[in-house]
């Protein structure tokens, strides 16, 4: 027995100890170099050129005392962590991996200084209940991964039609992305943003959008080929009236939501895990889904986002953010744009 805990004691103070010879070392050169590359090794990094690692090393070097910084904090909610996007810079970052464009001309939704709102399906929708995880009604497929392509807005919309597909036809289908990429845009786009509106009026003038499989995603435009058979239709779309984080929930409490979101941030980037309250505009990037809404254990309210950035980024590809905060766009401007299918 004794043993025992002398060996549990020692197993501790081990810890202790080389948790602080490693926090007293951070941001020594030689401990960040040891980093960078289990790193490299992590998320299967290779560069070609000497100049280019060097290059890398700074920016990663500079993200890891970032998020490190951060996660001394002891005020926080979230926590950060170096993930696949931690040796670019913001801008190489948002230039790479978000991809929302609000093309001119959609007014459909009302603006913030309208008191006019616009009618829709979940508008009378009175009990939202504390939470709602889409997840656990077996509405939501597995994260994916949008890769360097700047085509979050298929990924979005994607999501939220899968949704709907479970909640009214019973079944979990992933879908294709990649039929939107290629087809749902007249022009040659590559893998530039765009909006989920007009990726669910594709879906519509097109009377349906094929499985994942049958169209499996490439990260990149191609010409678009056949997208037989069908594996989900939706009738129309609607858009959640904008600034408003109780209409939105009223929405999310019935079903998964695309919004837009400003997901450019060093913190948004980098983000590991808990609420987030990091630092963020309003203006929209990036775009994902809001897969269902709670309050923590320390009483904070949140939504829950579905990212398409694969399983290394956040809880496991998801998002917890803050949710009801001062602001009518809510964090980081997710109740801006905000837009459902309907079967
Ligand atoms: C902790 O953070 C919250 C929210 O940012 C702030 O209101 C509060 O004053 C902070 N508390 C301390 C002790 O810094
Ligand atoms: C919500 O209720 C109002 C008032 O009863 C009604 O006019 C409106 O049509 C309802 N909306 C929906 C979508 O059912």
């Amino acid at each position: 027995m004794a043993s025992i805990t002398l060996l549990i004691l020692a197993i501790i103070l081990s810890f202790r100890t080389s948790g602080a010879t490693s926090r007293g070392g951070l941001f020594e050169a030689s401990a960040v170099t040891e980093k960078h590359e289990q790193w490299m090794a992590r998320f299967h990094r290779v560069y070609s050129e000497e100049s280019e690692k060097t290059n890398r090393f700074e920016i990663f070097k500079k993200n890891l005392e970032f998020v490190e910084r951060h996660n001394m904090n002891t005020n926080i909610t979230y926590k950060l962590d170096v993930n696949q996007f931690s040796d670019l810079t913001e801008e190489e970052f948002r230039a790479r991996y978000t991809g929302v464009v609000v093309p001119e001309g959609v007014t459909r939704i009302s603006s913030p200084d309208s008191d006019k709102k616009v009618s829709f399906r979940h508008e009378n929708v009175s009990e939202t209940g504390e939470s709602m995880d889409w997840r656990q009604e077996g509405a939501v497929t597995s994260v994916k991964n949008q890769g360097q392509c700047g085509v979050c807005w298929a990924f979005s919309a994607v999501a939220a039609v899968e949704g709907i597909t479970k909640i009214e036809k019973g079944e979990l289908i992933s879908l294709s992305e990649q039929q939107l990429v290629d087809c749902g845009r007249d022009i040659n786009y590559g893998c530039k943003g765009w909006i989920m509106s007009e990726a669910f009026q594709y879906i519509i003038n097109n009377q349906g959008i094929t499985s994942e499989d049958n169209y499996p995603y490439l990260a990149s435009q191609q010409t678009c080929s056949s997208t037989d058979p069908v594996a989900a239709t939706i009738s129309s779309y609607e858009t959640v009236p904008s600034n408003d984080e109780e209409e939105l929930l009223k929405a999310v409490s019935q079903q998964p939501v695309s919004v837009t979101i400003d997901g450019a941030g060093l913190e948004f980037q980098q983000y590991k895990s808990g609420i987030f309250d990091g630092d963020c505009g309003t203006d929209p990037n990036h775009a994902v889904a809001i897969i269902g809404y709670g309050v923590s254990e320390e009483g904070i309210n949140y939504w829950l986002l579905k990212n398409s950035w694969g399983e290394t980024w956040g809880e496991n590809g998801y998002m917890r953010i803050m949710r009801g905060v001062d602001a009518p766009e809510g964090k980081c401007g997710l109740a801006r744009y905000a837009y459902y299918p309907l079967a």
